[in-house]
């Protein structure tokens, strides 16, 4: 199991260099994680290659048995480069260039770059080739973070219309799927196709979809070709990964396909950034390791972990003591395997001096490093137990489509993709039951209840395999506006919704209604057994066919139209929610499904996490404190924000 820091140690005098990898080596570290950022060092000048900076600081990397995780350094390009040929830059909506400055500012269509970053990753990649102390390639890093995945120069132009024409052959095809009569917009060649740049009023939403499979598949081919081309060079001893950023759902790429190639996926854990007050909630940081860990349905490594405050140019909260210390054990509950910290030192000079690292800028090892250094004592001590596998019985799907579809048209100003999908992953987390976060795409055969929140991209052959895993006992939620759309993200033609789910669910929707972020409408549970509550973000007024009534609406006008209903389907059930109820009516949802399947949940304090993993014939826990006070678990006491390893009964 590898443990450790990213440590740059170009931003140091020369002579710290012994003493910093000592004072790694003591904190009980076995990894350094480097090079992602420093392509300058490498090539000063064009075609001039010189890594013996590295080469020294490797050779003291090995004294103390420090492995090494090298980052191929296209993130960041020299300033050399960008004079050289300023086509490299990608452009904002606006045609205005990125200035070199930032980071991650180049094109993913632009040759040039493509070439220059080929040669200094095939450089780096074969003088290390024998190093046995680099273990693994992180290539470039944190693709598509910070709006780096988004680009309207005229390079992605000239593509973006050879990738259409690719796809559909004849402008006349494109004209038909798109919808192009609608304001007259018919076009005689790809050559006159926008991109979609600010207009008046909006683009045609064929067309942005479109646009965002084209960014994917730009940043995906430039990422598969850096990785063949370490791959192509690389020794039989190193693996090759690059790192995941948070945020993932709000980017223009496909993950999954990002990560296909690779050996292993690595996440940079930040539960707190510049600007938030308080951390993230404690189900949203679990959903984003149970992403990880879906994109290949294997463990994978978290290469930086927050342990101090971070931000650019804003500061986040600071991480309580023992706070940071349990978010890493709750990486290692939800799948991570190996664990790297952000950063060994904070920086004094450049953009990064308020992320702060392990020891702050006095150089002095206090309370965090102790904290890093107790974590990595215990955690190396449970190896099985953190690489036992884990099996979860619930997926939560999504698809990349779907998210662009709706960003395309977010259709009200209450939605939010990354809440919806918590909305229907919360209750399960919150009886600490074991989910899978995957791709639409993957087979569902494994699972016993799907969770599928605004997927309004469902055509036959996906409503087929819902319908089979139902009919098969499987139990499915939908939440609304499932079914509105197709592939070419347009509104099926005489259909009622939802659409191709429609018999599944038993239920039409009469009408429907946006709810604007400020706004609610009152539900009442069938019975009317319960207080009315809120429903929020949409509602679809349902009528049901075969399915029975869960919630109804309340205000005049329909009270005889659902909120929720549930359909019997073969030996299954399906759930549809037709409006974004809270938390506390979803839980006994939840609840009576987690029962119906049989499958292990255990109800804790708000707050209070438990995980399970089994080695051989025992079973052990992973026990988390998210708060501020005390808690207690059956037997168990946990100080705040304590988190520890446990052989369970
Ligand atoms: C990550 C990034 C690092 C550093 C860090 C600061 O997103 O990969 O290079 O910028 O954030 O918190």
């Amino acid at each position: 199991m590898y443990v450790g820091v990213d440590y740059y140690p170009e931003h140091w005098p020369e002579e710290m260099l012994e003493q910093d990898l000592d004072g790694i080596k003591e904190l009980g570290a076995n990894m350094i994680r480097m090079g992602e950022f420093a392509w300058h060092l490498m090539e000063p000048r064009e075609g001039e290659f010189d890594f013996s900076f590295f080469d020294k600081v490797i050779q003291e990397a090995k004294k103390r048995q420090l492995s090494v995780m090298f980052g191929t350094p296209t993130a960041t390009f020299p300033a050399w480069l960008a004079k050289l040929d300023p086509s490299i830059l990608s452009k904002d909506e606006y045609g205005h260039p990125r200035a070199f400055g930032g980071r991650r500012q180049y094109c993913f269509n632009s040759d040039i770059y493509h070439r220059y970053a080929s040669r200094i990753t095939k450089e780096l990649v074969k003088h290390y080739a024998n190093e046995p102390a680099i273990v693994a390639w992180q290539i470039d890093n944190e693709f598509g973070h910070e709006g780096s995945d988004l680009c309207f120069c005229e390079q992605c132009h000239t593509k973006f219309q050879l990738y259409l024409e690719e796809k559909y052959g004849t402008v006349n095809e494109l004209n038909e799927r798109w919808g192009t009569i609608f304001w007259g917009q018919t076009y005689n060649d790809f050559a006159e196709i926008p991109l979609p740049t600010p207009t008046v009023t909006t683009h045609n939403p064929s067309l942005k979809l479109d646009y965002a499979r084209f960014r994917s598949a730009s940043l995906n081919r430039f990422a598969h070709d850096m990785t063949k081309i370490a791959r192509d060079h690389h020794a039989a001893h190193q693996q090759v990964t690059t790192n995941v950023s948070g945020g993932f759902f709000d980017k223009w790429f496909d993950h999954a396909e990002n990560v296909r190639p690779m050996d292993f996926v690595s996440y940079d854990n930040y539960p707190v950034w510049g600007g938030l007050t308080e951390p993230v909630s404690p189900a949203e940081i679990a959903m984003t390791h149970d992403f990880n860990r879906g994109l290949k349905n294997q463990n994978y490594w978290i290469v930086e972990e927050l342990m101090g405050a971070q931000g650019h140019n804003v500061i986040g909260y600071l991480p309580r003591p023992d706070q940071a210390k349990m978010w890493s054990y709750q990486a290692f509950a939800h799948g991570c395997s190996n664990m790297l910290y952000f950063r060994w030192r904070g920086m004094t000079k450049g953009a990064e001096q308020f992320c702060f690292g392990i020891v702050d800028q006095d150089n002095r090892y206090g309370r965090k490093y102790q904290e890093v250094q107790a974590v990595f004592q215990d955690i190396t001590s449970h190896e099985s137990v953190v690489n036992a596998p884990i099996t979860s019985d619930i997926a939560v799907v999504y698809d990349y489509d779907n998210i662009w579809s709706w960003k395309s048209q977010i259709q009200s100003s209450g939605f939010d993709f990354t809440n919806e999908l918590l909305r229907l992953y919360t209750p399960f987390y919150k009886q600490n039951a074991s989910i899978d976060v995957i791709p639409v795409n993957r087979a569902f055969d494994s699972y016993k209840i799907l969770l599928v929140p605004a997927l309004q991209m469902i055509d036959d052959e996906l409503a087929a395999r819902f319908k089979a895993f139902a009919e098969g006992g499987g139990t499915i939620l939908f939440s609304f506006r499932a079914g509105l759309k197709d592939k070419d993200n347009n509104i099926y033609l005489s259909r009622t919704l939802p659409g191709a789910i429609a018999e599944l669910a038993g239920i039409h929707i009469y009408e429907t209604e946006a709810l604007a972020a400020s706004q609610s409408v009152p539900v009442v549970d069938a019975a009317g057994q319960n207080e009315i509550c809120e429903g929020s973000v949409w509602r679809d007024l349902i009528s049901p066919q075969t399915a029975q009534v869960m919630y109804r609406y309340n205000d005049s006008f329909y009270q005889d139209k659902a909120a929720m209903t549930k359909n019997k389907v073969g030996k299954g059930s399906v759930y549809y929610l037709g409006t974004g109820l809270g938390e506390d009516r979803l839980v006994p949802i939840a609840e009576e499904m987690l029962v119906h399947h049989q499958i292990w949940h255990k109800k804790t304090a708000d707050g209070v996490e438990i995980a399970r993993r089994s080695v051989n014939d025992e079973t052990y826990v992973f026990l988390l404190n998210h708060t501020a006070e005390p808690q207690h678990i059956d037997h168990q006491t946990l100080a705040p924000f304590e988190s520890k390893v446990v052989k369970w009964r």
